[in-house]
């Protein structure tokens, strides 16, 4: 494969990662219900990357509108013409700090966004501009990964349609809870692209996470989690697992 004709590393991550259509249905239902079966018209995507979550929002029906917020100039540009034709998709350049307005139905911050704030002022800080950004009812959407798996080192490799998605946890600090992700893939033609994303995170715990966005202002805050039928809901405890993801559901 020339290299022209290989697809974006974008591209390559929505298929490896993301499940916009799906993330967009469950943003919908947790909405729902946390506001007693009244729909969200406007969802604000935070750190939103390919902004596939978003674009995929405003597809599922006609009244509804998105804001995604990416600071990365190249991937907004790649946002923008991959979803040019979404007309009620608004994409901004910016940290999400910077943006108070318009106030949202929905915030999402997906793919373990938040762990970019590796102090409790910075992400306690963010949670406050999100809570501020939410019309009355609102709700923020983060997800949380952790168990054993997420303080080991190593590799996992997973086949994908036409290319290979590796996800390796380079180093973890138990001090700081400081964690180096990679995400590498290697393309059907056998050209590998090493650290495609590189991850600098702190790994937030549960209780840390739910007791800072009750520090925020949120009134109620649940963990939502897959049940053993696959469905998504809110969960009083989770089985310990070596590896769980989980998203924290909040509401201003
Ligand atoms: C882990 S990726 C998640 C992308 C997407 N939300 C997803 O679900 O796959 C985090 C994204 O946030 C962006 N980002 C990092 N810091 C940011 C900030 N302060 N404001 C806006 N975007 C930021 C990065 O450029 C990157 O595209």
């Amino acid at each position: 494969m020339s290299k022209a004709k290989r697809p974006h590393r974008l591209e390559i991550y929505e298929h490896a990662v993301q499940q916009p259509w799906a993330e967009a249905a469950l943003l919908g239902r947790i909405y729902e219900a946390m506001n007693g079966g009244e729909s969200a018209w406007l969802l604000r995507e935070d750190f939103a990357g390919t902004c596939s979550v978003a674009a995929s929002w405003c597809e599922s029906h006609p009244e509804r509108q998105a804001m995604a917020v990416e600071l990365h100039g190249p991937t907004l540009r790649w946002a923008q013409r991959r979803h040019a034709h979404i007309e009620d998709l608004h994409l901004v350049e910016a940290d999400v700090m910077q943006i108070a307005s318009p106030k949202v139905d929905l915030t999402a911050a997906l793919n373990f966004s938040t762990f970019i704030y590796h102090d409790e002022s910075a992400l306690l800080g963010y949670l406050r501009h999100a809570r501020k950004g939410l019309r009355p009812g609102g709700v923020f959407v983060m997800d949380v990964f952790g168990g054993p798996g997420a303080q080991r080192l190593g590799t996992q490799t997973r086949p994908a349609d036409g290319f290979t998605y590796q996800w390796e946890q380079r180093a973890f600090d138990p001090i700081t809870h400081r964690i180096d992700c990679r995400i590498h893939f290697t393309l059907g033609d056998g050209h590998t692209i090493r650290s495609a994303f590189r991850y600098d995170w702190r790994l937030w715990t549960l209780p840390e996470l739910r007791g800072l966005l009750s520090k925020a202002g949120f009134g109620q805050v649940e963990v939502w989690s897959e049940a053993k039928n696959g469905r998504i809901g809110p969960a009083k405890r989770l089985p310990a697992a070596e590896d769980w993801v989980a998203y924290l559901v909040a509401k201003r």
